[in-house]
């Protein structure tokens, strides 16, 4: 029996190197063909099968009444997958997760409600999106944004052994797009190796090239100070764009935090005074 190896060739690689350090969440899927190979080499991994779920055959480590029960008492109403991804994270704490073709989409939708709501939530989470190029629609999810560590991998349409090996740009100013896939690296599956053999997973945080935070911004010193017509080191967005209160200086004992955040690892300073407004009003009354 000849099986196609190259998904399993490129995903253990990757899987391999750079996601066994914490729970891996493989959510397998009927159409691709995919081992990890070397199985028992892996710190700890569950399996999810998305299928079984729309069949009414899902299994769960642990009793999922329980987390349905919370969930009902508190008026939410959150279908199948989101209460599996939320006991997977909270259980496990899965903080990888492998994800195949169409099942991406209802993934970012699912995953992004469920780290609303479960109790324990990672700042190191890595995504592996694996699909067939030109098969998926590209997606302008949020979640592209502002997670810094997604991987695609695209297998070629033509020869099927080579794997486009894609991230999302995640630094820089709004307009430069964010959330962009590019192009990190190729993994050839007959040579079994990468082509450029660069870190897929760069630290992103380190350097934001300019990317914006964006603070609520009121006046309420000493721990937030904004003045206007001084030396300027943030934008006002809650204002119109030619706005005589449109440039700010910031200053106060909490903003010196993000002011010292964004030195540090250069990102750009928005403050939102719309909200101030509000504020304003309830301190009159
Ligand atoms: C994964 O990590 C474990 C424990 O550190 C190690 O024994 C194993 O060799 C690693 N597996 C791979 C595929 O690198
Ligand atoms: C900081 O980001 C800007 C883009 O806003 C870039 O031009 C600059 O090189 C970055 N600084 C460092 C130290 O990398
Ligand atoms: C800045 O100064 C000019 C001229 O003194 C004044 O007309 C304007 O209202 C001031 N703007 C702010 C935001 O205080």
């Amino acid at each position: 029996m000849l099986i196609d190896l190259s998904w399993s060739l490129v995903l253990s690689a990757i899987i391999g190197t750079y996601l066994n350090e914490s729970t891996i969440c493989i959510f397998w899927n009927d159409k691709f063909e995919f081992h990890l190979l070397h199985k028992s080499d892996y710190i700890s991994f569950v399996g999810i099968n998305i299928k079984s779920f729309d069949d009414n055959r899902g299994q769960y480590i642990v009793d999922k009444r329980l987390k349905e029960k919370d969930i009902q008492n508190k008026n939410l109403f959150l279908d199948d997958l989101v209460i599996k991804i939320i006991i997977s994270i909270e259980v496990t704490h899965c903080e990888t997760f492998v994800v195949f073709d169409k099942d991406i989409d209802r993934f970012v939708n699912a995953f992004t409600k469920a780290s609303v709501y479960s109790i324990w939530r990672s700042l190191h989470n890595k995504f592996v999106f694996a699909h067939i190029a030109y098969e998926l629609p590209e997606s302008h999810h949020h979640f592209f944004e502002d997670q810094p560590n997604i991987l695609f991998v695209v297998r070629d349409h033509s020869s099927a052994s080579s794997f486009d090996i894609k991230t999302n740009k995640f630094v820089g100013r709004k307009e430069e797009k964010p959330s962009q896939m590019i192009l990190v690296d190729r993994y050839l599956a007959l040579e079994q190796r990468f082509q450029f053999g660069i870190s897929l997973f760069a630290d992103k945080l380190n350097n934001m090239q300019g990317r914006e935070v964006i603070i609520a911004g009121f006046d309420y010193p000493p721990y937030t100070v904004i003045k206007h017509n001084m030396s300027t080191n943030a934008q006002d967005m809650g204002v119109s764009e030619d706005s005589d209160f449109k440039n700010v200086y910031i200053d106060g004992t909490e903003t010196r935090i993000i002011l010292n955040f964004c030195e540090k690892f250069n990102c750009t300073i928005q403050i939102d005074s719309s909200l101030l407004r509000f504020k304003g009003r309830q301190h009159n009354n």
